[in-house]
């Protein structure tokens, strides 16, 4: 397992994922970064740089300039292993298995052999320190990258995750998450559970803006993001990627709900 440690970091943080091949998401947020004079190295990405939308290249492009720290997300690991497909698990026939079908194909067709590259030497998790406290990044979970850690788990299945987390990076207080593409906060005693959702696609809650946390020495918040949502779908509709998550970009809700819990279908 790839561990990277960042040690201490000080100031102002912003913790994002999920960036799903949006470039104009990816340019309003680094935008965002800079309007805050947060530097890219306080800025944290738990992966899924490709997956729903156009750009895939593009992103990983500009990650690669933004050079924040980041770690692999599902998409990430697949794609540099030449896999065909995106390694979410979905049941075969699935809705989100059809979809997936179409933009796994089309980011593959993008990314060459630099990006490939980039992406196989991505840490597994991130450590780090931010006033007193010790902070995890996984992507999915600690037990599985694609493991789904929706907001209405229950919390045996978080302290478990959080249990082996620290087996395998040591004592944690706090764990930031990404995959699921929906935003949770979970206290459960001295241990928190974070995710700050994705920016690059709506949590299916019917808003078209997206997310990321903002975290100072009291709290963290999820904050909106505004971007030039016209420009994603018509890059989208140029390169035929029409299967429902173009207009999830407008809408807020995604296209299929069979890979969700029950309670959080629209
Ligand atoms: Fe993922």
């Amino acid at each position: 397992m790839n561990i990277c440690d960042l040690g201490k970091i000080q100031g102002d943080m912003l913790l994002f994922g999920g960036i799903y091949s949006n470039l104009a998401a990816l340019n309003a947020f680094i935008m965002a970064a800079q309007e805050y004079s947060i530097p890219p190295e306080n800025c944290i990405c738990t992966g899924d740089i490709v997956a729903f939308c156009a750009d895939a290249a593009a992103c990983v492009d500009k990650m690669c300039d933004f050079a924040c720290p980041v770690i692999a997300g599902n998409c990430e690991v697949q794609l540099a292993n030449d896999a065909q497909d995106c390694g979410c698990g979905y049941s075969e026939g699935s809705e989100c298995s059809i979809l997936s079908d179409g933009w796994y194909s089309h980011a593959i067709r993008q990314i060459n052999d630099t990006h490939k590259q980039w992406m196989s030497n991505l840490p597994d998790r991130i450590t780090f320190v931010h006033n007193a406290k010790r902070y995890g990044v996984v992507h999915g979970a600690a037990s599985d990258i694609s493991r789904f850690i929706w907001p209405v788990v229950t919390d045996e299945v978080i302290l478990s995750e959080i249990a082996l987390l620290e087996a395998q990076i040591g004592k944690v207080d706090v764990v930031i998450a990404g995959h699921t593409g929906i935003p949770m906060s979970r206290n459960i005693g001295t241990k928190s559970w974070i995710n700050t959702g994705a920016i690059g696609m709506p949590s299916n809650n019917g808003r078209s803006l997206t997310g990321y946390g903002y975290l100072n020495e009291n709290s963290i918040k999820i904050i909106d993001l505004p971007y030039d949502i016209n420009a994603s779908v018509q890059a989208m509709e140029q390169a035929g990627l029409t299967q429902g998550y173009e207009k999830t970009l407008s809408t807020g809700y995604w296209p299929s709900q069979d890979n969700l819990p029950v309670e959080l279908h629209r």
